[in-house]
């Protein structure tokens, strides 16, 4: 395999577990979020709501509690290996990630802490602009939904870890796929009725 092709596949692959606080804390607001929302059914002087009923206590506190538990066992369990993994497969790649590699249970911790509650965040703020722009909840604004919660989970990790410009750049290309192509399972398995 061409050595850049080769690097980009590894670069790719590291984006997803770096991510994945952030993804699984989105997910699992997802699967297990619903019932009161954050903004309490208050709106803003333009009569759309503050946050909408798509934002609920559930899904903030489950969401930012699943990143920490994801951090925490990366940091314990996981990071020497990951750290391993990369200096044989392609060590330039390694050296360039590895400040953003936790191999502690607390720095692990703070690092989940910060992508899943950045996620979490992330989306919220999507959705606050979204009704500003008078979008009702659960309809698309495009980007906006794919990458809301991902900016989010980049900039409060931004306070830990300093994350290399190429690898920003695959994660936001990485989770715009992986949003779009979940959305397209979601939908073929009519968990949603409209497609984006
Ligand atoms: N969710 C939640 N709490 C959060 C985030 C998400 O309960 N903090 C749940 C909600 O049930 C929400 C679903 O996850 O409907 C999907 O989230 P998202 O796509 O961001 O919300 P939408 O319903 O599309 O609403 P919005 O238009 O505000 O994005
Ligand atoms: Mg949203």
């Amino acid at each position: 395999m061409d050595p850049s092709v080769f690097s980009v596949l590894i670069l790719s692959a590291y984006a997803i577990y770096f991510m994945l606080p952030a993804y699984l804390a989105n997910a699992s607001a997802l699967t297990f979020g619903g019932g009161t929302p954050l903004d309490m059914g208050r709106s803003l002087k333009d009569g759309f709501r503050f946050l909408g009923d798509g934002v609920t206590w559930k899904g903030t506190i489950i969401g930012i509690l699943i990143g920490a538990v994801i951090g925490l066992i990366q940091g314990t369990f996981t990071g020497d290996l990951i750290t391993n993994l990369l200096m044989v497969g392609d060590p330039a790649i390694g050296l360039m990630v590895q400040g953003t590699i936790t191999t502690n249970t607390l720095h692990g911790l703070l690092l989940g802490l910060a992508l899943g509650g950045g996620a979490i965040i992330g989306d919220a703020c999507g959705s606050f602009i979204k009704r500003r722009f008078k979008v009702e909840r659960g309809r698309p604004i495009p980007i906006v939904d794919q990458l809301d919660f991902v900016v989010g989970a980049l900039i409060l990790s931004s306070l830990i870890v300093v994350i290399p410009l190429y690898l920003i750049i695959v994660i936001l290309i990485i989770s715009l796929f992986m949003h779009l192509g979940a959305n397209t399972i979601a939908y073929l398995l009519g968990m949603k009725n409209v497609w984006y």
